[in-house]
């Protein structure tokens, strides 16, 4: 089964938004039992903690619920458990590739052209502005990604 692993520095604020786009597209789509699709943090301070209340609530504005996610941290297992692993920024990228395996495994790619920015000590705004990236840049890979499967 294809297996998606999105990844940012916390688990609380950009990845559990596009493990919820994800997950909320494919079951649109009718694939939610053809796509593995999780979350997770390169750092461990929030492990166990629910995503972050602005998370929660600009996912909720679009109609998606985020409140059973539970931050994890990512790990070396990881990589031979997901087909990718997205990270959302160049800074969660190199901690990545740090942790991976010396060959196989994952394809470890950041997710985006460009970072997806740590909204954590911004405004509101912010949210809503990863939330956009974040939905375009599903998009853009579901549709790859459905053409495979
Ligand atoms: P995330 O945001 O990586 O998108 O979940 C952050 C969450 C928490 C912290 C930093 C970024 N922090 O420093 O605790």
């Amino acid at each position: 089964m294809t297996s998606i692993l999105f990844v940012c520095l916390g688990n609380i604020c950009r990845s559990p938004l596009a493990e919820g786009i994800c997950r909320a597209r494919l079951e649109a789509a009718g694939l939610a039992g053809r796509v593995r699709v999780d979350s997770a943090g390169t750092g461990d301070w929030h492990v166990g903690k629910p995503p972050d209340p602005r998370s929660v609530a600009v996912a909720r504005a679009h109609g998606i619920d985020l409140t059973p996610l539970r931050a994890r941290q990512v790990s070396r297992r990881d990589f031979t458990r997901f087909e990718h692993i997205l990270a959302m920024d160049a800074s969660n990228l190199s901690d990545l590739r740090a942790l991976s395996p010396d060959k196989g495994g994952a394809r470890l790619v950041r997710f985006l052209d460009r970072d997806v920015p740590d909204p954590y000590f911004g405004g509101p705004d912010g949210f809503e502005q990863v939330f956009g990236m974040l939905s375009d840049g599903v998009d853009v890979l579901l549709a790859d990604l459905i053409e495979r499967i």
